[in-house]
């Protein structure tokens, strides 16, 4: 495996694959990987001859306070691990090289970045948006693979790659799991033990709300399965509720009642300092 840190040496590389006729998949990350990275980077692998993974923590989609300067990194360890499943280039730009003096340019989704984390996150998915276009540039990718975890994100992108005619298919993964249910996150490294126990309780929202639909012979409320959740939630101590929605999961938009295309999308903070999302569809297809 090859790392590649500066955009020119990416770009030449993609070309020379592109001019042989090589497919190219990219999984963009921010690193320091687990198991549901290594699930995106072998799905990569069997649907591409090449493979990148992109390995980045984009400064521009943090806000104040948030966790950028903490954020976990160990270069040494990922590219052993993005190694042991075929990955051909680990790409690790730098900021100074993504983001030059007097660079201003910014891609925006209008609506489908605004609420759920857009409101409690402002100008996230812009700083998204604008590095997972840059990457796109760089690596040249006919495919681009997204875990389902951060659904609003691959909402987004999805739209981004549409709305901008981007040639690029934009792949979905199923969230990976603890044999607990926890989904796998590089942000669950920040909780100590008994606050894993806590952070349970998102995917015990998901198997009540799921429970709740199947035992159910009419269309449930969304509103009600939320505020039952809700409640369940901050029921459990150290959690306090972001926010859960039950929306549709194309627009994003609330559902009036649970259907096939609706999705539960919650996000948690765990002890005021560790912010969890999760989300799942409720209805069995
Ligand atoms: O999901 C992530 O890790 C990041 O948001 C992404 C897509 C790599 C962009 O920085």
């Amino acid at each position: 495996m090859k790392l590649v840190q500066h955009p020119a040496e990416m770009t030449e590389l993609a070309t020379l694959w592109r001019d042989e006729g090589r497919t190219i998949a990219l999984v963009p990350t921010m690193g320091s990987f687990h198991a549901g990275h290594l699930a995106l980077m072998r799905q990569a692998r069997q649907l591409s001859d090449q493979v990148v993974v992109s390995l980045f923590v984009n400064p521009i989609q943090f806000g104040p306070g948030e966790d950028l300067a903490t954020y976990p990194c160990d270069l040494q360890k990922d590219m052993h691990l993005a190694a042991s499943v075929g990955v051909d280039v680990l790409y690790a730009p730098l900021a100074a090289d993504m983001y030059p003096p007097g660079f201003q340019t910014t891609i925006r989704v209008a609506e489908l970045g605004k609420g759920l984390c857009g409101a409690s996150r402002p100008g996230h998915f812009d700083g998204v948006c604008t590095v997972v276009m840059k990457l796109f540039q760089q690596a040249s990718p006919h495919l681009a693979i997204f875990g389902e975890k951060d659904f609003q994100q691959l909402a987004v992108i999805r739209r981004m790659a549409r709305d901008l005619d981007l040639p690029v298919a934009i792949i979905a993964h199923p969230t990976v799991r603890e044999k607990s249910g926890l989904a796998m996150s590089s942000r669950n490294s920040y909780l100590q033990e008994e606050e894993i126990e806590q952070a349970l309780c998102l995917y015990r929202a998901i198997c009540f709300a799921r429970e709740m639909v199947k035992a159910s012979t009419v269309p449930l409320v969304a509103a009600e399965v939320c505020s039952k959740i809700i409640k369940n939630i901050q029921s459990t101590p150290g959690c306090d509720v972001e926010y859960v929605e039950i929306v549709d999961a194309d627009s994003l938009k609330s559902c009036e009642t649970v259907n096939k295309n609706s999705r539960l999308i919650m996000a948690v903070r765990v002890n005021r300092k560790v912010r969890l999302i999760d989300n799942a569809g409720l209805v069995e297809l």
